[in-house]
């Protein structure tokens, strides 16, 4: 039996993908090999490889002008690549949102002369704070935000009016909505919410911002490394990127972002619209700037919180603590999150209610 997954990543791929999977497992397409098994450079795997990307790429609506990497290190690491490479002049803005935004922008600020421009740490990340244009500092290399932040809940609604390339942590949001990918100049998500298993990281960057000769830039983490070798510089995450493709390709079937991104919209409505009438759970999130993707909730108490999160596992519902810095409890729904998993859920947390009011 399936459990709903409402984990923060890795989190629940389509079933189509984990069947095909399986179904490929001891032999793919008469190879006798397993994916995982087979060779990096074999023309099976460049097919694989090949469809990810193109796929990705009609997905997303990627232009021409934009490269799409494949690389591993996770999220974590572009902290590091994303100054390494971009910031020529050593200077760059961030905006704190939470807790990933805050080590991206630790992360960089070895590399110059990196501001925290705005922050909404001052009422716990529970909104997204105003950007005008004269919040960013003139001749910055780029402006770096986290379109959607995992563990408070909130997105970016409206990108900033910036004069420098955008560079954006997209680890959680991405393919989940509509993206104008032209608004920025990188684009980077670890695969494991809505892309696929872990062990890939996704790169998507305007190619006039890949630079070869970077003194100080280890080779590994230059951009124009793995541009050059169409991301077959080293052994990439073969299995990671087969599996991220089948889910891609399930996604395609879907009717693609735009369909997906209204069948978000309908599922995160449904729980939110619960919370806010239920008057024993809440969302602190300031309501625009709520997440499709994850949904904080508290209970009473910090007690009923615990016993929430016990009893809903015991139901198949799985992994609905929230983060350590926040506590309380948060629903992850991303694209392979089915409508089911969230009326179990809805239907779990009116049971919880009454038997604890
Ligand atoms: C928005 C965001 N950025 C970065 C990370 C860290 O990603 P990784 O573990 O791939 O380095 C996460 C992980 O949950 C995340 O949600």
């Amino acid at each position: 039996m399936r459990a709903y997954n409402f984990s923060a990543g890795p989190s629940m791929l389509f079933e189509e993908t984990l069947k095909e999977t399986r179904d490929n497992m001891l032999s793919y397409k008469d190879s006798g090999l397993c994916v995982a098994e087979m060779s990096h450079r074999s023309k099976e795997y460049s097919e694989i490889q090949t469809e990810f990307i193109v796929t990705l790429r009609e997905l997303m609506n990627i232009p021409d002008e934009y490269a799409v990497l494949l690389l591993q290190g996770g999220a974590s690491q572009q902290f590091d690549a994303v100054p390494l490479n971009l910031a020529k002049k050593g200077k760059a803005d961030y905006v704190i949102t939470g807790h990933w935004s805050e080590r991206a922008y630790s992360q960089a600020l070895p590399y110059g002369d990196i501001a925290a421009v705005a922050s909404s740490k001052d009422a716990t990340f529970t909104y997204i704070p105003e950007l005008p244009p004269s919040v960013f500092r003139d001749g910055t290399d780029y402006v770096h935000i986290t379109t959607n932040n995992t563990i408070y809940g909130t997105r970016f609604t409206k990108l900033p009016d910036v004069k420098s390339p955008l560079v954006a942590d997209a680890s959680s949001n991405i393919l989940s909505e509509v993206t104008d990918v032209t608004k920025f100049g990188v684009i980077y998500a670890g695969a494991q919410k809505n892309i696929g298993p872990a062990g890939l990281t996704v790169v998507i960057i305007r190619k006039d911002l890949i630079t070869k000769d970077l003194p100080g830039c280890p080779k590994m983490l230059n951009y124009s490394t793995q541009a050059d070798a169409d991301s077959l510089f080293n052994t990439p995450p073969c299995m990671a990127i087969y599996m991220s493709m089948l889910n891609l390709r399930q996604l395609k079937k879907l009717g693609g972002v735009p369909a997906i991104q209204k069948f978000n919209q309908e599922k995160a409505a449904l729980l939110y619209d619960f919370i806010d009438n239920s008057g024993f759970y809440k969302n602190n999130v300031n309501k625009r700037d709520r997440s499709l993707m994850n949904i904080p909730f508290l209970s009473p108490n910090g007690d009923l919180d615990k016993k929430f999160i016990k009893e809903s596992a015991a139901q198949g519902l799985l992994t609905l603590a929230g983060h350590k810095t926040v506590g309380g409890m948060r629903a992850s729904i991303y694209n392979a999150m089915p409508l089911e998993g969230i009326k179990k859920l809805i239907e779990f947390m009116k049971k919880f209610e009454l038997e604890n009011k």
